[in-house]
């Protein structure tokens, strides 16, 4: 843990510090072999995250980033070299005002002088797809908000995330289902050969962000793309399958059958399909490689494999 709070060392703001990609953020910077000082942001400082980071030496700030909260916003970027930015989409299914929130927040990052503004983007679905997938929020809104900050002025990095290995184990739409005769599908709407920038989130994340940070072929006006590996889904079905010893194959399923299987509400739904159709057709980071951004990180990150096996799957495949 290098943790400091000796105030010669940058002061980094990482909103979200109790969620996934925060909380990866946090653990990659105590590690990294430079100090920092760092303020944790959490609507909860009670929640047994926050207090974990605030007992390693983490000065846990409670504030809420909506975009009626500029002020604290501002009280909370206060004094900032760097800032990390995530948003939970999924928390209001609402794109209006997750980048409604985020502009705030640049606008702020701005206002009181940050060096550095590391966003976690995704690409504009919509656009590179020049309007074939026109309803996948979760992506278009954050392509949005990479654009406004590009030119806001403020030095901006968009470190995006790759696909979430979790969500094979965690969504009802993704997880593996038993069939009559015991064995497992994993049924998708695209074919087997579709290639995912697959992450171990928690664990990998903020590997990249640290090396937006550190390394300088990264830092203002880049772009990271994470990925623990690339690989497809058809190559991930096998891996699971040997590893665990279970029967499990590969499905490609009909539009309609996708959409029910997720119980989703359909429009929640589309964005999932819609989303998945566009990674087969034209790549998670719309054919861009994600081999220099693996470059220069502190340690390797988890493959698929290495996921699968650090996974309890005894009740996804029961
Ligand atoms: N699933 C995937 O494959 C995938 C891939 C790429 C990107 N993503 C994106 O990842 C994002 C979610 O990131 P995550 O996994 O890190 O989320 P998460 O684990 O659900 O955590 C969300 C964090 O945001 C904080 N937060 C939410 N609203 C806030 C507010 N109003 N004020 C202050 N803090 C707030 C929460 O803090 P408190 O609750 O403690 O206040 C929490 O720490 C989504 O936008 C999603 O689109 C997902
Ligand atoms: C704004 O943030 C402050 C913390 O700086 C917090 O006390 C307040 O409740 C927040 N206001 C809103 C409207 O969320």
């Amino acid at each position: 843990m290098t943790i400091t709070q000796d105030s010669s060392a940058p002061l980094i703001v990482v909103v979200g510090i109790t969620g996934n990609q925060g909380g990866s953020v946090v653990n990659a910077l105590a590690e990294s072999s430079k100090p920092y000082r760092i303020r944790g942001l959490t609507r909860d400082v009670n929640k047994p995250a926050a207090q974990e980071f605030a007992a390693k030496g983490v000065e846990v700030v409670a504030v809420s980033l909506t975009s009626d909260n500029a002020t604290g916003a501002r009280e909370a970027f206060n004094g900032a070299d760097i800032t990390f930015v995530v948003t939970n989409y999924w928390e209001h299914l609402d794109v209006n005002r997750e980048v409604a929130e985020v502009k705030m927040l640049i606008d702020q990052a701005k206002t009181v002088g940050v060096k550095l503004f590391i966003w976690s983007g995704l690409e504009s679905i919509i656009k590179v797809s020049k309007g074939k997938y026109p309803n996948v929020h979760h992506f278009n809104g954050k392509g949005e908000i990479t654009e406004y900050g590009r030119h806001s002025g403020i030095p901006f990095v968009n470190v995006q995330s790759g696909w979430y290995a979790s969500n094979f184990a965690k969504l009802d739409g993704m997880k593996p289902k038993k069939q009559a005769d015991g064995s497992f599908v994993l049924a998708l709407p695209v074919g087997p050969q579709t290639l995912l920038p697959v992450l171990d989130t928690p664990h990998d994340y903020g590997l990249f962000v640290q090396e937006a940070i550190e390394s300088p072929e990264f830092g203002a006006g880049s772009e990271v793309l994470t990925s623990g590996e690339d690989i497809t889904v058809g190559d991930m079905v096998s891996q699971l399958a040997e590893i665990t010893g279970k029967k499990i194959t590969f499905a490609r399923i009909g539009d309609e059958e996708f959409l029910a299987a997720t119980g989703l509400p359909r429009s929640v739904a589309l964005e999932v399909l819609e989303s998945l159709k566009y990674h087969e057709e034209w790549g998670y980071y719309a054919g861009k490689t994600t081999d220099a951004s693996r470059r220069h990180l502190a340690r390797p990150t988890r493959t698929w494999a290495d996921f699968v096996k650090s996974t309890n799957w005894s009740s996804i495949l029961a």
